[in-house]
C-alpha cells in the first residue's frame, strides 16, 4: 500500500509553491535543520540518472534507485543500492571538504539528507525550508517530491512545502554538486577554493497564509529626510491595511495594498541619528498586517559620490579597507556564522578599518548583519570574476539572478555602499554587453547604492592607465594593481605617474603581495615578510598620491586557501597574501597598514 502511495504521489506535477526569497529569516519563526546530515558521495550521479544517462526525476514511473526517494526495504530480493541511514554524516552549515580528508578536493555530487518532524503553530499556516546557500548547485526533494533547483553558491533560495511536510518523519535530499564549469558563474577558473556543500544555514520558516514576503525601508535617494520603500506581501489582495512603525522616530504609519498586495511608501522625519562607521544606529522598524508583525533593525543614512568624493552623510570620507575571503583560516574551511564574522570584523577594526570588501561573492548573512551594528562600510560582489562566459545568455541569467538574490536579501543593510558587478574581467564588446547588463539590473532593484567592479590598469608611455570603458558607466572606479608582486618597481612606485580617465572617486580594490609568516629575511627576500612589508610601504606612498583616491581594500586580510598556490614549504596550497596569517598570527606588513590608515583617518576628521 505504501509504495502505491508513493507511486501516486509522483504522478502528481508540482503542487504550486512558492519560491520568492524570503529576507530578514532571523526574526521570523524558524526551526534550524542546522546539525547532523547522513551523506552520500555519488561521483557518477547514480543516485540521479539511469543507466541511459536520464534523470530520474523527468520520468513518470518512480524509481526506488533515486536517491532522493530514501527507499529502505526488509524484502530480502529487493535490489536497493543505497541508504543514508547507514552512511556517513555531515554537519551543515559547513563544506565537506575541511570535514574529511578524502573529500579534501572532491568536485562531484554529495547527496544529504535529514529527517524531521514538524507540528505547525497553526494548521492553517505556511512553511518553507531555506537554505543561507548552497555551492554550487542544488536539486532539492522532500519526501520523495522535488521543490525545485538553485544554481549560484554564495546566495539564499527558499521552496514552499506546505502541501508535502507531515507531521513525523520528514526526509529533506539534498543533491549538491560543486563540478565547475565554462558556463557557471564564477567559471571553472578561480583564486579560491571551491569548498563544496551545505555550506550556510538551513531553517524551515512558518509563515501565515498571508505573510510579509519582501520589502525595503531605506532613505530615498537623495533624501536625508524621507523614509522611502515598499512591502509586498505574499497572496497578499488588494485593501489590505500594512503598518510600517519606529518607535524610536515617533512613526506609526498605515497605508492600503494595491491589488498585487503591495504598498509603496514615503515617510517625512526628522531628527534621524544616521548610521556610520563612528555611530552605526539601528532603529528597531516594524512591519504589521493583521496576521503578522515582523521587526527589522535598520539603519538609515545617504551614500553618493560628487565629482571625486565619495559622501556619506554629505561628509567626504576615505574608504579605509580590507579585502576578504568568506574562509575562516585557522579551520581552513568556509566562514559561516557569528562567530567567524566577529573574527573577521573584528580583525578589520584593529586594522583601522571603516569598511571591507567582501570578495568575490555575497558572504554569509552574519558577516553583513554583523557590519550593520559594528559600522564597516561594505562592498559585496558577485562572482563575474575572470573569464565568464560573457557571450552566454544563460551565464548573463545566471549573473542577474545571483545580484537580484543579494540585493534581495541586503538591500536593507546601511552597512552595505557598494554592489560590486565584477573583478577583473578582460575588457571587450561582449563583457561591456553583459556588465551593462547587470548594472542595469542593479538599479532596477535598488538605485540607492553605489556601483563599481574591480577593473585593472595597463601601462603605456611611462602612464599607469585606467581606461576601461565600463568605468563611464559606474560611481566608483576600483582597480587592482600589484605593482612589486606582478611585476612593476618598488623603488619607483612612489614616483609612479598616472593617466585615470574618470572624474570619479578612485579606489584601489586590491594591492598586495605574499609573505610566509615567520620568515624573515631582507626586503629584497620575496616571500620574506620583510618584502611584503617594504611591497606594502612603497605601495602606500604611490596610492596616496593617485589623483582622486578615496579608498583601498588590500589584498588581503588572512591567508586563504587556493588550489594555484603550490609552492613547497611557502605556500602548500595557501594564497599567503594574508596580513594575518592562516594561524592567525599578524605579519609585519599588518602595522604598516596600520599606521597608514591612522594617518588617513587624522587627514579625514
Ligand atoms: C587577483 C584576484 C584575487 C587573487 C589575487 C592574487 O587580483 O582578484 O582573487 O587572489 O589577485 O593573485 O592573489
Amino acid at each position: 500500500m505504501k509504495h502505491l502511495i508513493i507511486k501516486i504521489l509522483l504522478f502528481i506535477p508540482f503542487i504550486a509553491i512558492s519560491q520568492e526569497l524570503l529576507i530578514n529569516t532571523s526574526n521570523r519563526n524558524t526551526t534550524s535543520l542546522n546539525g547532523t546530515w547522513n551523506y552520500i558521495v555519488d561521483p557518477y550521479e547514480t543516485g540521479y540518472y539511469n543507466y541511459r544517462y536520464e534523470p530520474y526525476d523527468q520520468q513518470l514511473q518512480n524509481n526506488n534507485a533515486a536517491f532522493y526517494n530514501n527507499y529502505h526495504t526488509t524484502n530480502k530480493l529487493e535490489l536497493v543500492e543505497y541508504d543514508f541511514d547507514k552512511s556517513l554524516t555531515l554537519t551543515v552549515p559547513g563544506d565537506w571538504n575541511s570535514q574529511y580528508e578524502k573529500l579534501f578536493y572532491y568536485e562531484g555530487t554529495i547527496w544529504y539528507k535529514r529527517s524531521f518532524d514538524y507540528t505547525f503553530s497553526n494548521e492553517n499556516n505556511r512553511l518553507f525550508v531555506y537554505f543561507g546557500a548552497i555551492n554550487y548547485k542544488a536539486e532539492v526533494y522532500l519526501n520523495g517530491k522535488k521543490l525545485g533547483t538553485h544554481e549560484g553558491g554564495f546566495t539564499p533560495f527558499n521552496f514552499e512545502v506546505t502541501e508535502i511536510v507531515k507531521p513525523t518523519n520528514n526526509y529533506l535530499v539534498v543533491k549538491v554538486d560543486n563540478k565547475r564549469y565554462k558556463e557557471a558563474i564564477p567559471t571553472i577558473n578561480t583564486d579560491w577554493w571551491n569548498y563544496g556543500g551545505i555550506t550556510r544555514d538551513v531553517k524551515l520558516i512558518e509563515e501565515p497564509k498571508t505573510f510579509i514576503q519582501d520589502y525595503k525601508v531605506q532613505l530615498k535617494k537623495g533624501a536625508s529626510k524621507i523614509i522611502s520603500g515598499y512591502v509586498k506581501l505574499n497572496n497578499g489582495f488588494a485593501n489590505e491595511e500594512v503598518t510600517i512603525s519606529v518607535p524610536e522616530l515617533k512613526i506609526n504609519k498605515s497605508f492600503i495594498t494595491d491589488e498585487k498586495g503591495t504598498i509603496q511608501f514615503e515617510i517625512n522625519t526628522k531628527n534621524i541619528s544616521y548610521w556610520s562607521p563612528e555611530s552605526p544606529k539601528l532603529y528597531d522598524v516594524f512591519i504589521k498586517t493583521t496576521q503578522q508583525s515582523l521587526k527589522d533593525e535598520i539603519g538609515f543614512r545617504t551614500i553618493e559620490t560628487v565629482g571625486p568624493d565619495i559622501l556619506l552623510n554629505g561628509k567626504s570620507i576615505f574608504l579605509r579597507g580590507i579585502s576578504i575571503h568568506e574562509e575562516n583560516a585557522m579551520r581552513g574551511a568556509r566562514a559561516y556564522n557569528d562567530a567567524d564574522a566577529l573574527v573577521a570584523l573584528n580583525w578589520a577594526k584593529e586594522l583601522g578599518c571603516n569598511y571591507v570588501r567582501l570578495a568575490h561573492y555575497p558572504h554569509n548573512e552574519h558577516i553583513v548583519k554583523l557590519a550593520d551594528k559594528m559600522g564597516m562600510m561594505v562592498w559585496e560582489e558577485i562572482p563575474v570574476y575572470w573569464t565568464v562566459d560573457f557571450a552566454n545568455e544563460k551565464t548573463l541569467n545566471n549573473a542577474k539572478n545571483q545580484l537580484g538574490e543579494a540585493i534581495t536579501r541586503d538591500k536593507n543593510r546601511a552597512a552595505i555602499i557598494i554592489w560590486s558587478m565584477a573583478n577583473e574581467t578582460p575588457p571587450s564588446d561582449v563583457r561591456n554587453t553583459f556588465l551593462k547588463n547587470l548594472i542595469n539590473h542593479s538599479k532596477s532593484l535598488d538605485d540607492t547604492r553605489l556601483l563599481s567592479a574591480a577593473l585593472e590598469k595597463h601601462y603605456k608611455d611611462g602612464f599607469n592607465i585606467v581606461d576601461d570603458e565600463i568605468g563611464n558607466y559606474l560611481d566608483i572606479v576600483a582597480f587592482n594593481q600589484y605593482t612589486g608582486w606582478y611585476g612593476g618597481s618598488l623603488e619607483d612606485a612612489p614616483n609612479a605617474k598616472w593617466n585615470i580617465k574618470f572624474n570619479k572617486p578612485v579606489v584601489v580594490s586590491e594591492f598586495g603581495g605574499g609573505a610566509l609568516q615567520g620568515l624573515h629575511g631582507t626586503k629584497n627576500e620575496r616571500w620574506t615578510e620583510e618584502y611584503q612589508e617594504y611591497l606594502y610601504e612603497q605601495n602606500l606612498k604611490m596610492i596616496e598620491k593617485i589623483p582622486n583616491i578615496r579608498g583601498t581594500s588590500p589584498w588581503i586580510l588572512n591567508d586563504f586557501r587556493s588550489p594555484k598556490r603550490v609552492l613547497p614549504g611557502i605556500q602548500d596550497g595557501w594564497n599567503r597574501k594574508g596580513l594575518i596569517s592562516n594561524h592567525g598570527i599578524k605579519k609585519k606588513a599588518f602595522f604598516t597598514m596600520q599606521n597608514f590608515y591612522k594617518k588617513i583617518e587624522l587627514q579625514y576628521q
